[in-house]
């Protein structure tokens, strides 16, 4: 495992918020998800501590380039990023997991005043906000255990901390795990509790810590802008072995989920009895990740029995890809203004920026 075990001791002046997801919503979501007549379980729940664990050891496999072409492509753009986005910002990341882009992001802007990470996964998300704020000592850190879709949790801590000009930062193609209209509401839930933030704070005469780094307002009236990382179509074998490695770790990633079920929801999946098979959706433009039952037989999650038939898949994940003008159509849709795209040579992977409109 690329994950280390090391103790850091936590900074006083980090702020950590937990508002974890509840065994019960957990079983809910499971329950829920098994009754459709497509059985899916929510990909939320992969990240526990073995899968986020598993997930950085996908980062770095030959056939997953998400990672490294994106890394790449934001050290050919570093010196971009502070001429578009305004200094004095505070850094939102959804979804942070271990939350090292952000060092990128960090370095490459001007004067950054805070950073707020929010992640599903608490132990991965505190000991990344550790090591931020040993490598950025005056940043104000705050970290929040969190589904990234609870837009009344990320409107309260923008109330508590009032920080300086948020925007959001959301690498690694995240976004394409959402279909596109939940991408469209995503952004447009963010777009609203950012303008209302915004008109709040404008009618407001007091400041927070977080404020006073940057007492000055955004030169070009910016209320916020967005970075994010989007994966984008290309040949259907390059596609699949990135969701179906050889070493087998997205497959052991993806049977992880029912381990945890098993585990927390007092479930008997019989692991020998499923297989991962991740396939490219043309029509839909996504590879999904399935777990395909091998066998006919019955599953129970606690108090609850399910019938399998053999060939059956519980669809895991999606995996969206664009092209550049569909995600562009997106973030207008979403009411954001496309302000610039960099892709690599390969044309593989797009970082775009865009501002609300
Ligand atoms: N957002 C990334 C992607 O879609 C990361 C990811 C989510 C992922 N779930 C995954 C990668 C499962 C591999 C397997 O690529």
């Amino acid at each position: 495992m690329s994950q280390s075990a090391t103790a850091i001791p936590l900074p006083s002046n980090a702020v950590h918020l937990d508002f974890s997801v509840s065994q019960e919503e957990f079983y809910h979501d499971v329950i829920d998800g098994l009754s459709q007549p497509q059985k899916t379980l929510p990909c939320k729940y992969f990240y526990d501590e073995l899968g986020s664990a598993l997930f950085e050891d996908i980062c770095q496999l030959e056939e997953y380039y998400v990672t490294r072409t994106e890394k790449a492509l934001m050290h050919k753009i570093t010196e971009q990023v502070p001429r578009l986005i305004p200094k004095g910002v505070t850094v939102i990341e959804p979804g942070s997991g271990a939350g090292e882009k952000i060092h990128w992001l960090l370095n490459a802007l001007h004067r950054p005043a805070g950073y707020i990470a929010m992640d599903i996964s608490k132990e991965i998300l505190i000991r990344s906000c550790q090591v931020i704020k040993r490598a950025f000592p005056s940043l104000e850190v705050a970290s929040c255990v969190a589904d990234f879709n609870d837009f009344e949790k990320l409107s309260g801590l923008l109330a508590t901390l009032q920080p300086a000009h948020p925007m959001l930062f959301f690498p690694g193609s995240t976004i394409g795990n959402l279909t596109p209209d939940q991408a469209v509401n995503f952004l447009t839930n963010y777009r609203t509790v950012l303008l209302d933030y915004a008109q709040r704070t404008n009618s407001k005469t007091t400041q927070s810590s977080w404020q006073s780094l940057s007492p000055s307002l955004n030169p070009n009236n910016d209320v916020g802008s967005v970075l994010i990382g989007v994966d984008l179509i290309k040949d259907k074998a390059t596609l699949e072995a990135a969701y179906d490695d050889k070493q087998g770790v997205t497959a052991a990633f993806n049977t992880n989920l029912l381990t945890r079920i098993n585990r927390e929801l007092n479930a008997d999946f019989n692991l020998n009895l499923f297989k991962h098979k991740a396939i490219f959706n043309e029509a839909k433009s996504r590879v999904e990740m399935h777990l395909v039952a091998t066998a006919d037989h019955f599953v129970t999650v606690n108090d609850l029995t399910f019938a399998f038939t053999k060939g059956e898949t519980i669809h895991t994940e999606n995996s969206y890809k664009y092209t550049l003008p569909d995600f562009c159509d997106l973030l207008r849709q979403a009411g954001f203004e496309p302000k610039q795209v960099w892709m690599d040579d390969k044309e593989w992977f797009s970082i775009h920026h865009a501002r609300i409109c």
